[in-house]
């Protein structure tokens, strides 16, 4: 059902909250879990619409989940069945909008010995998939997407394969793709290595080493031995989502007076540059207790942002990888920042779940900011004056809570229209908003 958010300004916000667990984190750990040997505790799992319908496809496929409440937590019981414990599904599995689920499962899926079908939502369905189809027919799968333009999109319909074990050079700088290529890595007879760009977010290489994988990390090279079980660490903590974390540390640097901590904030070093360049923004960022709990190999700590005076920056094509999905909340920051911040080399933003320069561009300009898009780049002179508008999400989760932190500052009323997709990553933004300001 479509929905609708509407936001006033405020005049600051206060106090503490706990940022929401981490997507990536919490996509991979139903993944790996559900493939290792033995029972898997999941603590502080993100229950989203993308966590959800990974669940679904790993059900249909077997896997037996029990998800439950505990102090004050989401707590994900996993029973793993095994490498090869994976039952055929009954029919063709719906990934929704999640292009995490879609792009890694279709790694694991290639090494099965049944034939699937991944069908996806509307947006996803206009996603690139010939960046993991490349490197996965090249390790001998069966995978075939709908061909069009010369690019590959779902449905996905993967066959039975052998597959063997490659050297893949990234020609794109893409977590999900490198991801991908080592999960089907676990079913080829050998070594799998990739070799990155620049590092892209690590999560699968941290995970699959907790669950005792035979993974090697060597600077930008990466390599995993296949044919070989996983094995249940027992527990996994899932720290709070920087990208989620991002629009209130925005909206905190952004209004006067405002005075914020944000609890247990994932700090992987392959996703603080979003912080960096709050730094270099002249953010009032501080790092205050670093977390000690279960799996310190994703670190977190608790966040206290103070608002301050930003400055305009400029992020160029190498950083983009760093920071990907909180461009969108940097524009709004850039909006406001003095000077004039440009975005350069951001083509990555078209195709996520919806065209993010066009959405954050058109949104934006409706509420009066000075701010355009040169092919993939992107220029926001600051010191802007926004007033509120009828904005749309364009389906994507990242583009209502941007706007929904623009209308903070803004004068008048600021409506988004279709928000309900703020579900896909974080169900309970505006509960937690309204609970650090004035907002009912
Ligand atoms: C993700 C990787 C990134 C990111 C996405 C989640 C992941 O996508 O934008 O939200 O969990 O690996 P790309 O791999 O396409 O850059």
């Amino acid at each position: 059902m479509a929905k609708q958010i509407k936001i006033k300004r405020i005049s600051k916000l206060t106090g503490q909250i706990i940022a929401p667990a981490d997507k990536s984190i919490s996509q991979r750990a139903i993944m790996f879990s559900a493939l290792a040997q033995g029972k898997t505790k999941i603590i502080n799992f993100l229950d989203c619409a993308d966590c959800r319908n990974a669940i679904s496809a790993f059900k249909a496929m077997g896997i037996k989940f029990k998800k439950t409440q505990e102090d004050n937590q989401t707590v994900l019981y996993v029973q793993g069945n095994g490498l090869h414990g994976l039952k055929a599904p009954k029919k063709s599995l719906y990934i929704g909008n999640s292009g995490t689920t879609m792009r890694l499962l279709a790694g694991i899926l290639a090494g099965m010995e049944f034939e699937t079908v991944l069908t996806a939502d509307l947006s996803l369905s206009k996603r690139p998939m010939k960046r993991i189809i490349d490197p996965l027919r090249e390790m001998g799968a069966k995978i075939f997407g709908i061909k069009r333009n010369q690019q590959e999109y779902p449905p996905l319909k993967i066959n039975k394969s052998d597959l063997h074990p490659i050297k893949y050079k990234m020609l794109i700088k893409s977590a999900q793709v490198k991801s991908c290529i080592l999960l089907a890595g676990l079913f080829a007879n050998g070594k799998t290595i990739i070799k990155e760009l620049l590092k892209t977010r690590d999560h699968t290489e941290r995970m699959l080493q907790l669950f005792k994988a035979d993974i090697k990390v060597e600077g930008l090279n990466v390599s995993i031995k296949g044919n070989q079980e996983l094995i249940s660490p027992g527990k996994i903590f899932i720290p709070g989502d920087i990208s989620s974390a991002a629009f209130f540390i925005v909206a905190a640097a952004l209004i006067k007076g405002s005075k914020i901590t944000i609890k247990q904030v994932g700090l992987n070093p392959s996703r603080v540059g979003f912080l960096d360049i709050m730094r270099r923004m002249q953010a009032d960022v501080k790092i205050l207790k670093k977390g000690a709990k279960l799996n310190l190999s994703e670190p977190y700590a608790d966040i206290q942002i103070s608002a301050s005076k930003l400055k305009a920056v400029t992020i160029g094509p190498k950083e983009v990888a760093y920071c990907i999905d909180e461009l969108p909340i940097i524009c709004v920051a850039a909006c406001f920042a003095q000077g004039t911040t440009k975005i350069v080399g951001a083509s990555e933003l078209r195709v996520k779940e919806t065209d993010r320069i066009y959405s954050m561009v058109t949104n934006l300009k409706k509420m009066g900011a000075n701010i355009k898009s040169i092919k993939d780049d992107l220029i926001i002179i600051g010191n802007s004056k926004l007033s509120g508008a009828v904005l749309d999400s364009y389906g994507d989760h990242r583009t209502v809570m941007c706007m929904a932190v623009a209308g903070l500052l803004a004068d008048g009323i600021t409506v988004i229209n279709n928000s309900e997709c703020i579900d896909k990553s974080f169900p309970e933004f505006m509960k937690i908003l309204k609970s650090i300001t004035e907002l009912t």
